[in-house]
């Protein structure tokens, strides 16, 4: 059982970025409390981050051959543009979750809208970091009902 997270660009930088917005926790900590919670659950979970569009189709589409069963998925900014990225999270058929770590909703309109949402399992918005994890408990009891 597989599950990959997902982070794209600027995500490197929580911690130091726009902390008021994003928390002060890194993305060092967020992985390895994933890989923490994976790790009790049986469940391996490997994370990934790029600033790159391309690097993230790339690393999506390989999904499947990777064993992936689940994605939980920060597209970031590319949320917001990325046809390429929808088509490929279309193309893997891979369930996902969005997750964001502000509420996109109360921020400016060009945040509004998702090119994925409408593919995804479900959306989680403004819980900061414990969205990732209960996307990832989400993807590890999808895995587990499935087993
Ligand atoms: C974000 C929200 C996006 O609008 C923004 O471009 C990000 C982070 C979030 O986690 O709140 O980089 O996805």
């Amino acid at each position: 059982m597989l599950i990959w997270v997902i982070h794209g660009p600027n995500l490197n930088l929580l911690g130091s970025r726009e902390p008021a917005i994003y928390g002060a926790t890194t993305l060092a900590d967020i992985d390895r409390e994933l890989q923490a919670i994976g790790q009790a659950a049986g469940v391996q979970v490997e994370c990934f981050q790029s600033n790159h569009e391309g690097a993230l189709v790339d690393r999506i589409q390989s999904a499947p051959t990777a064993g992936v069963g689940f994605i939980v998925i920060n597209p970031a900014a590319y949320t917001h543009t990325s046809v390429a990225i929808r088509d490929a999270l279309a193309a893997v058929e891979v369930p996902f979750i969005e997750v964001h770590l502000s509420n996109v909703h109360r921020r400016e309109p060009f945040r509004h809208r998702s090119f994925l949402s409408d593919l995804a399992t479900g959306v989680i918005a403004g819980l900061g970091a414990s969205g990732y994890r209960f996307a990832l408990q989400h993807g590890i009891e999808t895995l587990k009902r499935q087993a």
